[in-house]
């Protein structure tokens, strides 16, 4: 059976935690392999509304496992707090839920040192990065200078115990010292807590590279959940305004340890328009009544830390760049019904860069922050989508929009249409 994977295709916030709910459906396995608590993963089923930062948002399903990945900077106080959210609303997690036993942890220390960089960096340059302030670049950072504590640590806990006070008495001199900040942290109270956390969590510890690799020779079929998107790729994105993962198809193998090649579906998840949470360029932001629109009418607040996103048009360059980095097989497209009152709606399909006029995304943020959008414009549809149940019988505007948009994306065919937040308003194709 094919497995999928499903990848934010612009800044992330493209709805795809819908997209994961609808398509877990026709999946036995739900994996995240990347990012960590900085990811915000809504979805609304029945009217009901469930917010997700760790675990897989295919737990709504009562009938699927799900797996986070090594690839994962795992947050166990935030997935403590989330699994006894499931519990309260009679969700079981019993023999459902397992985390890789190799998956690095966010620690008190790499939160408090997150937050420390972006004061300093806004002191000193005015440019932060505009982090979710989640401990992901610390965490991650720790990972790669190989002094990171895993999960598996905590199976051994004198062994966590002296990883975790010699990195406590380097974090606090790097706080203190550098940074120029009281580090405010218990040595004994947060050993105590992760003696606590360490008994919910060490039972759900397991070999997940071993476990996916199993159930895909038994032939259940495995989705993997992308966090955040494209462009915020630590190495194809607009760097250093991203995340400290790779966001693109990449990190599905080296993340999960599922070979690349079991993956065969990577469906991209589109939103109609742009948004971007945090600092760094934007070429199709809108900062008139259109852009105040798509972000009250789109709801465009960030799950995590509640900011107001940035809203802009839709940029075909950006996703044309999506496309060939990411071999979208298929596109699922989100919040289509965002549009419906506009007027006239707009598609970046050229950037202007210094007087030339180009269809390339340049790789280099410099040049970036330069590009002025070339847009074509459409009529609106100005109706409700809320009777639509088939593609074709969407409006014709609403139509003639998502057809140049395919055509702007190299062709690539839709699998979806999300017209509306609830798992129910969706068009299946
Ligand atoms: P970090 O991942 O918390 O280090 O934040 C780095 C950048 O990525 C910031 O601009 C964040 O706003 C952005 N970011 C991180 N996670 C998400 C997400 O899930 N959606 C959108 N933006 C995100």
């Amino acid at each position: 059976m094919a497995n999928s994977a499903v990848i934010g295709s612009q800044w992330g916030d493209e709805g795809k935690a819908k997209v994961i709910d609808y398509l877990s459906e026709k999946s036995d396995i739900v994996v995240r392999y990347q990012g960590g608590a900085n990811a915000g993963h809504t979805v609304i089923v029945d009217g009901k509304k469930f917010v997700f930062h760790m675990v897989p948002s295919g737990i709504i399903s009562k009938d699927k496992i799900c797996v986070i990945g090594n690839g994962v900077v795992f947050d166990a106080e935030q997935f403590l707090c989330e699994i006894d959210e499931l519990a309260s609303r009679g969700i079981d997690i019993e023999k459902r839920l397992f985390v890789s036993d190799i998956a690095h942890l966010v620690l008190p220390y790499h939160k408090i040192i997150d937050i420390a960089r972006e004061e300093m960096l806004s002191k000193e340059t005015g440019t932060k990065i505009g982090t979710t302030g989640k401990g992901i670049g610390p965490a991650y950072s720790d990972k790669s200078v190989r002094c990171g504590i895993r999960t598996g640590d905590l199976l051994d806990f004198d062994l966590f115990v002296k990883k975790f006070s010699e990195q406590y008495n380097e974090k606090k001199k790097m706080t203190e010292q550098f940074y120029g900040k009281k580090f405010d942290l218990s040595l004994s109270q947060t050993i105590e807590n992760y003696r606590n956390i360490a008994k919910k969590i060490t039972p759900l510890l397991t070999d997940t590279a071993y476990f996916l690799f199993e159930q895909d020779k038994k032939g259940k079929k495995l989705l993997f959940e992308g966090a955040q998107g494209t462009f915020l790729d630590i190495d194809h994105g607009t760097y250093p305004f991203v995340t400290s993962s790779n966001t693109s198809v990449g990190s599905v193998a080296a993340g999960s340890g599922m070979a690349a090649s079991k993956i065969s579906e990577i469906i991209g998840i589109v939103k109609v328009y742009t948004t971007r949470v945090g600092n760094g360029p934007f070429p199709t932001e809108l900062f008139d009544e259109d852009g105040v629109n798509l972000q009250t009418i789109g709801g465009e607040k960030g799950a995590t830390t509640g900011r107001p996103r940035r809203c802009g048009w839709f940029d075909s360059v950006l996703l044309r760049k999506s496309v060939q980095l990411n071999g979208f097989t298929k596109l699922a497209i989100t919040k289509l019904d965002v549009l419906n009152t506009f007027k006239k709606i707009k598609i970046c399909v050229k950037y202007e860069i210094d007087g030339k006029i180009t269809e390339q995304f340049p790789s280099c943020v410099e040049t970036f922050a330069k590009a002025k959008p070339i847009y074509e414009e459409f009529d609106g549809w100005q109706c409700s989508l809320d009777n639509c149940k088939s593609y074709d019988s969407l409006p014709k505007n609403a139509k003639i929009y998502l057809n140049r948009l395919k055509e702007l994306c190299f062709g690539v065919d839709f699998c979806m249409v999300s017209i509306g937040p609830d798992r129910s308003q969706t068009i299946g194709m």
